[in-house]
């Protein structure tokens, strides 16, 4: 007996589903695939997709089975207020990060006019296009070492209507100038835990955006060992890191005798997630 290919919504559905059953929800993650395809939210279940737009359901349905994140599929992602494209290979922003964010608002909106911010390691943009967004009187640099994550960088920022600028830097090499503010989601994944990371965060981001060294705390110290040279006195340096990491940094930056009030503030879950401190 031969089997009949799916060809309606309805029978499309219900085979997505069966290709997503690995995940808690399948029907969700199989109308999301719909929508991806079709572009239309609302779509009888008696309805004749056409071959090409089953192809490209297809195409999505399989690439998500084998744990593509959405924001890889659908090349977007949301941050805050506003969507940055999330081309491949480019660090897919993280809702923890929204929080780094609203902190370096805060922080920046207390700077004086024209004050500038520094964002290390920017990947899609998104602490600088936050940043710039709110201060636009402001001048905002955003650098990387990626050269995919610049053109991603000031694409969206192009998209969005926010000046930026971008720059090649291996941290602070290309850096010019002292600011009022510098942010960095570093990279910060340790040796040890990089077995126990999921499998789409290991497949799907850059290794490079991701490996700190060794304990994972290679670019954390960097940063607050050279970032005084950066900043205007009291300046302020915001870091995310792992709850694990929080005390030795700290450590590391009260014995460079160049900062004062340094805490490790908590997420909205209450762990240990960013690093703020000001200079001397
Ligand atoms: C965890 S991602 C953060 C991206 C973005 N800031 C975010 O929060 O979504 C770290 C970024 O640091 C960049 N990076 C890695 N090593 C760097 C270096 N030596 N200098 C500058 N950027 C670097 C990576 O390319 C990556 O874009």
């Amino acid at each position: 007996m031969t089997v009949k290919p799916p060809t309606t919504v309805g029978e499309l559905l219900d085979w997505a589903r069966e290709k997503l059953a690995h995940f808690p929800e399948p029907l969700r993650e199989a109308r999301q695939a719909l929508l991806l395809a079709t572009g239309e939210r609302h779509l009888e279940r008696n309805e004749r997709l056409s071959p090409f737009t089953r192809g490209r359901f297809r195409r999505i349905v399989e690439a998500r089975a084998r744990g593509v994140p959405w924001p890889v599929l659908e090349g977007v992602t949301g941050f805050l207020d506003f969507e940055v494209l999330v081309p491949p290979g480019v660090f897919i922003p993280r809702p923890e990060t929204e929080e780094l964010a609203e902190l370096a608002v805060t922080e920046f909106q207390k700077a004086p006019k024209g004050a500038r911010a520094l964002d290390i390691g920017t990947g899609t943009g998104v602490l600088a296009i936050a940043l710039a967004r709110a201060r636009p009187d402001g001048e905002v640099w955003a650098v990387d070492i990626s050269s995919r994550a610049l053109r991603a960088a000031r694409r969206n920022a192009q998209r969005l209507g926010v000046k930026i600028k971008v720059r090649r830097s291996n941290l602070f090499s290309a850096v010019e100038g002292k600011f009022h503010l510098i942010v960095a989601n570093p990279p910060y994944v340790a040796k040890e835990a990089w077995k126990t990371l999921p499998s789409d965060v290991r497949n799907f981001d850059p290794k490079a955006a991701l490996d700190g060294g060794k304990n994972g705390l290679y670019f954390l110290t960097r940063l607050v060992r050279e970032a005084p040279d950066f900043l205007v006195s009291g300046g302020v340096l915001l870091l995310e890191l792992a709850p694990s990491q929080g005390e030795r940094v700290l450590a590391e930056a009260e014995s460079t005798g160049k900062w004062r009030e340094c805490s490790v503030l908590p997420d909205l879950s209450g762990r240990p997630r960013f690093f703020r401190g000001y200079r001397c």
